[in-house]
């Protein structure tokens, strides 16, 4: 018997998440390592049965946000490498240790912390130094460098594994500011592992980098969005055949025929110009459908798009089925998925909502239970 009473649903489909591994491995030269970018609930798709799936395609390095997002997946009994993208975010250090997480240092300040930490530590945590390039965002800037071999220095049992940045336009068809990222990276790189020998990784490509075919033998590498089946830009459609991992799944639970001049949900935005059967979805901004797809977006219903008419409610969606013959209660619509020939992408959705795929993904919210394929 199903838990859930309400028909809405996710399904992760985890056969599509192994495929759009293995087209990232192909596109990287056979001795890139890959971290697996799971943070955010894997992009609202369920990190612990992401990373299972993913350890089994070969996987043994992923990438999370917060420590807390890493806890949940050591408790689940996942091994391998987990890295805390966010920084050392706790007052607690021990937690790295307890948990076997691996953080990354972004400021002097942090490795400084950290080096304090581990002095009084046997066994070494090994860290990775993340610098900013032009990301705006963690880092040390590059004028940092010296200055961090010499916090380093200060600090011997930091055990520094591998530097990394993040790439803050790789998706943009102009890549001169990704160019000149990599060009900056590329002399912090040659300066730290020709002073400290014992640094031996470094990444920088997310999936638009590693679509671009940007990554270069011995490097890691830290694909996010592709895993999940989208496309960082439609310019690299392309490029590989991702397979959309989540499809968003509900069923009409109210049907009835409208007037001519009928207005639909609130304020009246829309307002029928014939009579036309409304169809009610139960699917609503507290889903995580965005209140902007709101007469813009559609829904599939027997193979066919139905615009969605008048306003998402926070559990509601009206759609205008009057041009789909046979419509009935309980009938199947599919809000991000395919449906016969048709298919919605998150892609789809985040232009009608004026986001990106990774917000529409992040934002199905905890009450639309996942199920996996
Ligand atoms: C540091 C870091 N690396 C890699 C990624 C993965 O990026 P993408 O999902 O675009 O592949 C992210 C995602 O935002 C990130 O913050």
């Amino acid at each position: 018997m199903s838990l859930n009473h309400r028909p809405t649903i996710c399904e992760i489909n985890l056969k599509a998440l192994g495929s759009n591994w293995k087209q990232a491995r192909q596109k990287v030269p056979p001795d890139v390592t890959m971290l697996a970018i799971i943070k955010a609930n894997a992009y609202g798709h369920g990190a612990i049965a992401c990373a299972k799936a993913l350890w089994k395609c070969g996987a043994r390095h992923f990438g999370v946000a917060t420590i807390e997002e890493g806890i949940e997946l050591r408790k689940s009994g996942l091994k391998g490498t987990i890295f805390v993208l966010g920084g050392l975010l706790s007052k607690k250090l021990a937690v790295f240790e307890a948990y076997k997480l691996t953080p990354i240092l972004h400021h002097p300040d942090e490795v400084a912390r950290w080096g304090k930490f581990v002095l009084k530590r046997s066994k070494k945590i090994p860290v990775h130094i993340k610098m900013d390039t032009g990301m705006g965002r963690l880092g040390l800037l590059p004028e940092d460098t010296k200055h961090l071999l010499q916090v380093l220095a200060k600090n011997p049992k930091v055990k520094v594994e591998g530097l990394f940045t993040h790439l803050a336009r790789a998706d943009e068809p102009d890549q001169s500011f990704t160019e000149s990222q990599l060009k900056i990276f590329e002399e912090i790189r040659q300066f730290v592992f020709s002073q400290r020998p014992d640094v031996k990784v470094y990444h920088v490509c997310n999936s638009a980098a590693l679509m671009d075919g940007r990554a270069m033998s011995g490097m890691w590498v830290r694909p996010g969005i592709m895993l999940y089946g989208a496309y960082p830009n439609p310019r690299q459609q392309k490029a590989a055949d991702l397979l959309p991992v989540m499809s968003l799944k509900t069923r009409i639970i109210s049907l009835k025929k409208y007037p001519m001049g009928s207005s639909i949900s609130y304020g009246g935005t829309f307002r029928t110009e014939r009579e036309s059967l409304i169809a009610v979805v139960p699917i609503g901004y507290a889903d995580g459908l965005p209140r902007l797809v709101s007469n813009r977006g559609s829904m599939l219903l027997k193979g066919k798009r139905v615009p969605i008419a008048g306003r998402v409610c926070m559990d509601l969606t009206m759609l205008d089925v009057t041009d789909v013959s046979g419509v009935a209660m309980e009938d199947e619509v599919v809000v991000m998925g395919r449906q016969g020939a048709e298919e919605i992408r998150a892609e789809e959705i985040a232009k009608w909502a004026e986001t990106i795929s990774y917000e529409i993904f992040c934002g199905i919210s905890a009450r639309v239970p996942r199920f996996y394929l």
